[in-house]
């Protein structure tokens, strides 16, 4: 049913998502990052080199950003990149918290051609491949029919330096929540928009979000027909600095209410 890239993407997603579901809830080595409470543990390594291994064993040409080992492979911009997050959702797991995901895109030419999430804890395995749609083990998934942000169910999540504000991120979620609307902050930003795709919630917002947390779960929910913009509604690529991804029904009043707050526009991404 879907090509050689996306069975690739499967089945390297599965293999990680494996290694993780042995170690969740076990003893492990944690790591800080740079960054307040940026942790890493052993398995978001294991799962990377197993997910890297796999796919080059697959595809020896291709090249790779993965979140703890950065770029690699074949440097020629014209091959596909394998987009990865081996474990998105590193604190929760740290905390036997059993919300995290394993996350692997294939993009080229600033195209997403594949995108896998899977959460291991409950086999939830999501899948999209350009032009094909989006499903979740199996099934085909759509975004949900809400038509008024004031009655939707929403998700969002904060970068590691929230204290500090960056993007005026906190001024985001108070405008957001001083309207009534019930907002869940998950802590595994590729599962946050896979579930944006299958309807359980109707929008997703956040800043600073790292091209291996997001690449396979834009894809999912544009597949599904859902919208996934900049802030300011302008299209979004995996570098910007804002991201909303919604059904698309209540695109814009989501974005009405986020620029009003004055961020979101002429904001580098590397001004965090
Ligand atoms: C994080 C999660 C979290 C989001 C952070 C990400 P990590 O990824 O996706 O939901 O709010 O911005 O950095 O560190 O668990 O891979
Ligand atoms: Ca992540
Ligand atoms: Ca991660």
């Amino acid at each position: 049913m879907f090509n050689q890239l996306t069975n690739c993407a499967v089945d390297s997603a599965l293999k990680a998502g494996k290694i993780l579901k042995e170690g969740f809830g076990t003893s492990f080595e944690i790591f800080n990052k740079i960054g307040k409470n940026n942790l890493v543990t052993e398995y978001d390594k294991r799962s990377e080199s197993i997910i890297i291994e796999n796919i080059k064993s697959v595809f020896p040409d291709h090249s790779f950003v993965a979140e703890e080992s950065g770029n690699s492979g074949n440097i020629d911009n014209d091959s596909i990149k394998w987009v990865i997050d081996p474990l998105d959702g590193t604190v929760n797991f740290a905390h036997s918290l059993p919300i995290f995901s394993v996350s692997i895109a294939a993009v080229k030419n600033k195209e997403i051609l594949c995108g896998v999430v899977y959460h291991p804890i409950l086999d939830e395995l999501f899948i999209a491949e350009k032009g094909t749609g989006s499903f979740l083990n199996d099934k085909p998934i759509k975004v949900s029919k809400s038509t008024e942000l004031d009655s939707a169910f929403l998700v969002t999540g904060f970068p590691y330096n929230v204290n500090s504000n960056p993007c005026g991120c906190i001024d985001h979620f108070v405008s957001i929540i001083q309207r009534g609307i019930p907002v869940r902050r998950l802590g595994s930003a590729a599962l946050d928009l896979a579930y944006v795709a299958c309807g359980r919630f109707d929008g997703f917002w956040e800043i600073n979000l790292h091209s291996w947390d997001v690449a396979a779960g834009v894809i999912i929910v544009q597949e599904a027909g859902g919208i996934v913009t900049q802030y300011n509604n302008e299209k979004y690529w995996l570098d910007n600095q804002t991201l909303i991804a919604t059904n698309g029904k209540i695109h814009n009043q989501i974005c009405n209410v986020l620029i009003k707050c004055g961020c979101g526009i002429n904001f580098g991404r590397n001004q965090k």
